[in-house]
């Protein structure tokens, strides 16, 4: 179809100039001679001016048209668009396809539920807010294959039916028709294909890689979801993440033109969980977790006698608007924690105030003043009990005192490692990987396999920014022994093992090379490059919270006929 340019490459350096556009009517204003037309393209709006309309009165909003026409200077510019100096004067409009009145707006602001939205999800990314979030995902995709291949990786595409992979999730499982009463699981990630194609050689590897994972969703997790997944050979950690960094650098570059500081700080998990009670913590505003455990060391309150931790968060200049209601909601969340409880004390007139000051002596109340530099108008909130609840309860309130109290500035980025995450964490029934199975305990450590395996740090780090793990990876195991030993511990059976894993143990037995690699959630990264927080807006077809596509209506039942295919009977 003829069409000379895009709306928004023309300005004012193209007044008299004769184009043609193509587009969808945005807006429409009939002033009965003279009609103006909103024409919105991929690229965005251009006023269209109609003096005789006679024959057009039937125009809508989406209707698709053709314009043929002068571009001239606007008397009154419209400084909202970017076009906004010049119109187009219309010397034809074609109408190419009708449009039904459309059941959302079709603006940066719309008022419809987001189901609607899913619904009709490909009008929903007509709106130019929704087609930005998508052209941010494209440019970081795009800085991604090109700074990867300058470093000499190679994409290679891994399979889609595959056995069960080992991230920690439930699998999406695919029957096998062939095969009746045998299934093929989607891949949670590339994981074992990635460690593959190192012993096959190519030491360098990426993928815009689909993943599925049937857990539990929440506003930055979705059931398929995208990684830019990587894999190297012959790096240690240090050129590893160095290298890593050097292409989240070019992401933020190239796709918001922000540029990252290197070399990212590298925080020991232990020390994020002690500071900021999150193993993701969002370091753009400094609310730091307190050890006050040695103050209560002769302590008479028996809710702080014999506890794994007493922990205490400061937040200033609130107390005197902490009303009762907001002491019993923190009550209330500290439960949801599983804490039995929490003090809270307000800071007045160089004194400490509350109902817990019965259960406090003298020197407690100094060593509270000395440790936490306490100041009138803080509110102090202190929680005992075992540190996997005191941290993630106080790291919790952090972020929600840091939005309520708007300490987190718009606009910026803070991005580091986290690093020395823990290889095992401890369940009912025995251990479980805190990364997956491959990842590579500290070499100091393989002495507590035997032992001791909470003891043992790995070499898993993750990158966080702005609260949000946006990738994670580890360096691997490539030791058949300890690959083996480590499956043990994790309570897999020989049987187990040769089922789940021989093929891949097998190969570790011909030359593995020592290799590292990890995953960007390609989702997230466009969630915050984009300025979202929901992932719902940067994928162009995603599931509901209840995992559902309302568009599409799957999952959906199938015929008998499909079932019986492949051996299936549902249980009532
Ligand atoms: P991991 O499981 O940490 O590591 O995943 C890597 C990154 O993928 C993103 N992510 C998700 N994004 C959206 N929805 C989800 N359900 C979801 N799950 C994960 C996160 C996360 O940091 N194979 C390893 C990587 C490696 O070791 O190389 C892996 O998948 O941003």
């Amino acid at each position: 179809m003829e069409r000379t340019c895009f709306n928004t490459e023309l300005s004012e350096l193209d007044v008299n100039k004769e184009v043609t556009l193509i587009g969808w009517v945005s807006k429409r204003r009939d002033l009965g001679s003279i009609m103006f037309l909103d024409l919105r393209d991929r690229s965005g709006i251009i006023q269209i001016t109609i003096q005789d309309s006679s024959n057009l009165s039937t125009i809508r909003n989406e209707y698709v048209v053709q314009v043929k026409g002068k571009v001239a200077l606007k008397s009154n510019p419209n400084p909202n668009l970017k076009t906004g100096k010049i119109e187009v004067i219309a010397s034809e409009v074609k109408v190419i396809n009708e449009a039904k009145t459309t059941p959302l707006i079709i603006a940066d602001e719309t008022d419809a539920l987001e189901d609607t939205r899913l619904v009709y999800r490909y009008l929903d990314l007509r709106r130019p807010k929704m087609q930005h979030y998508q052209d941010i995902r494209h440019q970081i995709k795009m800085a991604a294959h090109n700074y990867l291949d300058k470093y000499h990786f190679i994409e290679v595409e891994t399979p889609i039916l595959t056995l069960s992979t080992p991230e920690g999730a439930r699998d999406y499982l695919v029957p096998s028709r062939v095969h009746p009463g045998n299934f093929y699981a989607l891949p949670q990630s590339p994981q074992i294909f990635k460690q593959l194609l190192m012993i096959g050689g190519f030491e360098r590897y990426y993928q815009i890689a689909r993943c599925f994972r049937d857990e539990d969703l929440r506003a930055d997790r979705q059931p398929d979801f995208t990684q830019i997944d990587i894999e190297t050979s012959f790096l240690d950690q240090d050129q590893f993440l160095t290298l890593m960094e050097g292409l989240i650098k070019d992401i933020f570059k190239k796709t918001i033109n922000y540029d990252v500081k290197l070399p990212l700080r590298r925080l020991p998990y232990q020390e994020a969980m002690d500071k900021y009670g999150s193993d993701k913590p969002d370091t753009r505003f400094d609310l730091f977790i307190n050890d006050v455990k040695e103050v209560f060391a002769n302590t008479s309150f028996n809710g702080y006698k014999e506890v794994e931790a007493i922990r205490a968060l400061v937040i200033p200049g609130v107390a005197s608007e902490t009303s009762r209601k907001v002491i019993d909601e923190l009550t209330l969340e500290a439960k949801k924690f599983s804490l039995p409880g929490v003090t809270v004390l307000k800071v007045e007139n160089g004194t400490l105030v509350g109902s817990f000051l019965k259960f406090l002596s003298e020197e407690e109340i100094k060593g509270l003043f000395n440790d936490l530099s306490l100041k009138d108008n803080d509110l102090l909130i202190i929680a005992a009990g075992n540190k996997t609840r005191v941290l993630p309860y106080l790291g919790a309130l952090r972020s929600q005192y840091a939005r309520k109290l708007n300490l987190i500035k718009e606009g910026t980025y803070d991005l580091l490692w986290v690093v020395d995450f823990p290889l095992f964490e401890k369940t009912d029934t025995g251990w479980t990987s805190s990364h997956h199975p491959f990842t590579r305990p500290k070499d100091e450590h393989l002495k507590y396999l035997d032992t001791d395996p909470g003891q043992i740090l790995s070499y898993a780090y993750d990158i966080v920014i702005n609260g949000y793990e946006a990738g994670g990876g580890s360096l691997r195991i490539y030791d058949q022994k300890v690959q083996h030993k480590i499956f043990e511990v994790l309570g897999l059976s020989e049987e187990d093992i040769k089922r789940k894993f021989g093929f891949f143990i097998d190969a570790f037995q011909y030359g593995t090379p020592p290799h590292a690699g990890m995953a960007f959630g390609l989702d997230r990264l466009t969630m915050i490059l984009g300025g979202t927080d929901n992932i719902r807006d940067v994928i162009a077809f995603p599931k509901n919270l209840s995992a559902v596509c309302p568009m599409s209506g799957a999952p959906n039942v199938v015929d008998e006929a499909q079932l019986d295919e492949l051996g299936i009977q549902i249980k009532k």
